[in-house]
């Protein structure tokens, strides 16, 4: 890609909250995924304190052409199937302002477990495992909005989260001791 390339679609770049009910391709959605989680020797395309990549990333599905409705890891870059479940609504529930989250064809969700970073980086003060999480969610954010707008797919970073109701979403999608950190729709723009 040429820098004028990239800096184009750094310009362009949007939040979309309004979705058009068509379908979204698997090609499509399995492509983004694998831009943003794919890692090459453990290492990933967005950065990681102490390269620990505490991050979890998994995707529901519940309206994609060529691929049933169900919960997925990214680990990778794949999808690797955890359950058969629309859990969409759980979490345009667990949103604050989101509730449209209900529609969208697939919504990426990432999750850390906070206890275990503040634990890891207690040497260099408190809260500062949760911290680095959250610039790395930043990171992945960033990428992911980057590789919707390069397919003319629309996201945007759902953070303002209702944590009682997070905690009360399977496993599958928020592994437990995880918080839930960001819902990030994936589909066409209205
Ligand atoms: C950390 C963070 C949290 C956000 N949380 C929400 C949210 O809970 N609900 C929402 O509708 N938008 C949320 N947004 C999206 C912002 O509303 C959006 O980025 C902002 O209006 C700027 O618009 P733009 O992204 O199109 O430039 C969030 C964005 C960030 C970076």
């Amino acid at each position: 890609m040429a820098p004028a390339d990239l800096d184009a679609l750094l310009a362009r770049r949007r939040s979309t909250k309004r979705f058009s009910a068509r379908p979204l391709a698997l090609h499509a959605l399995a492509s983004l995924v694998q831009a943003v989680f794919h890692a090459d020797e453990g290492r990933h395309t967005y950065a990681s304190a102490h390269a620990r990549y505490p991050v979890a990333a998994s995707l529901v599905v519940g309206g994609v052409d060529g691929l049933e409705q169900g919960t997925f890891g990214l680990t990778g870059g794949s999808l690797d199937r955890l359950d058969d479940e629309d859990h969409r609504a759980a979490l345009a529930a667990a949103s604050l302002d989101a509730p449209w989250l209900a529609a969208c064809p697939a919504l990426i969700v990432l999750t850390a477990d906070l206890a275990v970073e503040n634990e890891a980086f207690a040497a260099q003060g408190p809260a500062q495992g949760e911290r680095f999480v959250a610039m790395e969610a930043g990171m992945i954010a960033q990428s992911v909005h980057l590789a919707a707008e390069d397919r003319s797919l629309g996201t945007v970073l759902i953070a303002g989260i209702d944590r009682v109701r997070a905690h009360q979403i399977p496993s599958s999608v928020v592994p437990s001791g995880h918080e839930l950190l960001g819902i990030m729709p994936i589909g066409h723009p209205a």
